[in-house]
């Protein structure tokens, strides 16, 4: 139980659904106020907020809309959310565009958004989080992909390669007051629309023969959050994914 968390403040992006309405849920059960950033998942963000504010009334729960492929949006963002809960100790830049395209299918709109949403996004909050904050801590969600060079989701795959390096330039900059860090999930959440068969097989190929589901995440941000000495590191929660595949 992370007693040293009560009454500080998260804000995730992307939380109304899925890994980061999970991690929304976890982190509320350790004491954590929670601002909740969707864009399109009004329903899903509304709901969670009422979840939360019923099983945490002590707590602070607030929802925030921006398109993260628009600029203007993503600069309003740490300023209301600071406005409105008064302070930010956790970034995490979970959010994410996950658009399949190889190289030769990328237009130049396709590649903007994938960028955008996925990597600056996620660079200009840390900046306007760093300008704002004395004290605090970020973590960006990447991707085990970022170790291959696979190009079925290129512009993806790019924007998180991007997102990783970012993760390194910042530590250097923004410690020691600032931490900076990244989980690469791997096998966890099927893609909308597709069942548990569909990472089942992808599984077979893998050293841990499984999906992971979200239980390793939250296991990592945890360490993240106990260990005060780690920055710039990556953990991957990929069952091995990154080794290579197996056959
Ligand atoms: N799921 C996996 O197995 C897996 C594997 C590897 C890496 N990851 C990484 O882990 C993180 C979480 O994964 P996930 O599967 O939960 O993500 P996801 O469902 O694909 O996306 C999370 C949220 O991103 C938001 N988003 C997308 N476009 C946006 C935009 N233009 N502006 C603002 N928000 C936007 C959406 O919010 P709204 O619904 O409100 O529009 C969406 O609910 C992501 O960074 C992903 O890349 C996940």
């Amino acid at each position: 139980m992370l007693i040293s968390n009560r009454s500080k403040t998260a804000f995730i992006t992307g939380a109304a659904k899925r890994v980061g309405k999970t991690i929304a849920l976890h982190l509320a059960a350790q004491g954590w106020n929670v601002g909740i950033h969707y864009n399109s998942s009004a329903t899903e963000a509304q709901l969670l907020r009422e979840e939360l504010k019923s099983s945490f009334p002590l707590q602070q729960f607030e929802i925030f809309k921006a398109n993260l492929n628009n600029a203007n949006e993503v600069e309003n963002l740490i300023p209301q959310v600071v406005q409105v809960m008064q302070n930010i100790d956790l970034l995490i830049n979970n959010a994410s565009l996950f658009d399949r395209g190889n190289l030769l299918q990328t237009d130049t709109n396709f590649l903007d958004r994938q960028m955008n949403v996925n990597f600056r996004a996620p660079f200009m909050l840390i900046r306007d989080f760093a300008h704002r904050v004395k004290k605090g801590l970020i973590v960006n969600f990447v991707d085990t992909r970022i170790v291959n060079n696979k190009s079925n989701f290129a512009a993806y795959s790019l924007s998180k390669k991007a997102l990783w390096e970012l993760t390194k330039m910042a530590a250097l900059e923004l410690g020691p007051a600032i931490r900076v860090n990244a989980i690469a999930p791997g096998l966890t959440l099927a893609p909308e629309g597709k069942g548990d068969d569909y990472l089942w097989k992808l599984a077979d190929n893998i050293a841990m023969k499984r999906p992971g589901g979200l239980h390793p995440i939250l296991k990592s941000l945890d360490y993240i959050l106990d260990n005060e000495y780690l920055t710039g590191q990556l953990l991957f929660c990929d069952g091995g994914e990154n080794l290579g595949l197996t056959n």
